[in-house]
């Protein structure tokens, strides 16, 4: 078991045995407003290592850069005049910025997988005082392993990575509960989304007056995120737009919906949010997979969500986790 530290009773211990840990090169679990992170010094090769290693996750898939503020993301990385408007308009906050490294960026090629681009992401909270603290950006991906559903709370961390990591920062759970939202200003000016997450597409189209681009063209291999084939799996298999509950299965519902036909045997009934709020289903979600998995069902029915907001996070990550399995 790894030690844990409670981030609001404890907060200077908690920087204090964090900050100390990182600068060993060992990987952190650290809470922030999307789910919950693993964290290692960026210019340092061998913590950045033991993040894919503790995650069994494979190399050539590049970690997001969590930057204290714009002007240390500015150090590291290139600003054009659109990723600066969108990063005074949501930082700290769940959206990540891909961006040109800039030359001779202390940013290790092993964070960024050697491309010349990097995931920039501030986040709120506690996350951005650590980050100030030890005065270096941290490699963060979120503290599952690879393939599993991401964690939103200390204790998920703990039963997926408790003995692989040294020591987990505890918040409680995770506000938004869905990652953040991956967006790359193409240089001629286009704006593509390569991940839907936590900041709604709408948001991002209302502050710039661009239309995002969803269709990925260039290099899918690594700007597909979380990958395309089964991620975010439970171990139950999942089945979306489910209009009836089958013998066996558990059950996911959203907002005000009658129950449906076979509801009554479920091994579980969970509405992620039944006043239909999405933001409040997408910090359910995650949660509830888990849940729905730990009540024996060999199957977890989904109802239809709706694709606008946080809907659109919500969705793809139940595509991801509904995904045939290799
Ligand atoms: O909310 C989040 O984003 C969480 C918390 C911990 O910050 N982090 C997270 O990291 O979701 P991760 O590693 O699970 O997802 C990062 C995704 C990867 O799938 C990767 O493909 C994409 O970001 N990515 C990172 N750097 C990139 C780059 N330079 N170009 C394109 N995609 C990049
Ligand atoms: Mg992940």
């Amino acid at each position: 078991m790894a030690r844990h530290i409670d981030i609001h009773t404890h907060p200077q211990q908690a920087l204090e045995a964090a900050s100390a840990i990182l600068s060993g090169g060992f990987p952190v679990a650290i809470p922030t407003e999307t789910v919950y992170g693993l964290a290692a010094d960026a210019t340092n090769p061998a913590a950045i290592t033991r993040i894919y290693e503790t995650k069994g996750r494979p190399r050539f898939n590049p970690l997001i850069c969590h930057m204290a503020d714009v002007e240390m993301a500015q150090s590291y990385a290139e600003f054009d005049d659109l990723s600066l408007a969108l990063a005074k308009a949501f930082w700290p906050g769940p959206l990540t910025l891909v961006l040109p490294l800039k030359d001779g960026s202390a940013i290790h090629p092993l964070a960024t997988a050697g491309l010349d681009t990097v995931g920039i992401r501030i986040p709120q909270g506690f996350a951005g005082d650590l980050i100030k603290a030890f005065g270096k950006p941290l490699a963060a991906p979120s503290a599952n392993s690879s393939g599993k559903i991401s964690p939103t709370s200390a204790s998920h961390v703990e039963d997926d990575l408790g003995e692989k990591v040294k020591l987990i920062l505890d918040a409680g759970s995770a506000g938004v509960g869905v990652e953040s939202t991956i967006v790359k200003v193409e240089p001629d000016g286009r704006l593509r989304l390569l991940r839907p997450g936590g900041l709604a597409s709408q948001d991002i189209e209302r502050v710039t007056g661009k239309k995002l681009l969803r269709a990925a063209t260039a290099s899918p291999a690594i700007e597909a995120p979380g990958m395309l084939a089964s991620h975010y799996a439970p171990g139950a298999t999942v089945r979306l737009h489910a209009t009836s509950v089958e013998a066996g299965e558990a059950v996911i519902t959203f907002g005000t919906i009658p129950p449906l036909p076979g509801q009554d045997k479920a091994k579980a009934v969970l509405n992620l949010s039944p006043s239909a709020d999405l933001a409040e289903a997408a910090a359910n979600l995650f949660g509830y997979l888990k849940l729905a998995d730990a009540s024996g069902a060999d199957s977890i029915a989904v109802t239809a969500i709706p694709q606008h907001g946080l809907g659109e996070a919500i969705n793809d990550r139940l595509a991801r986790a509904a995904a045939p399995r290799s």
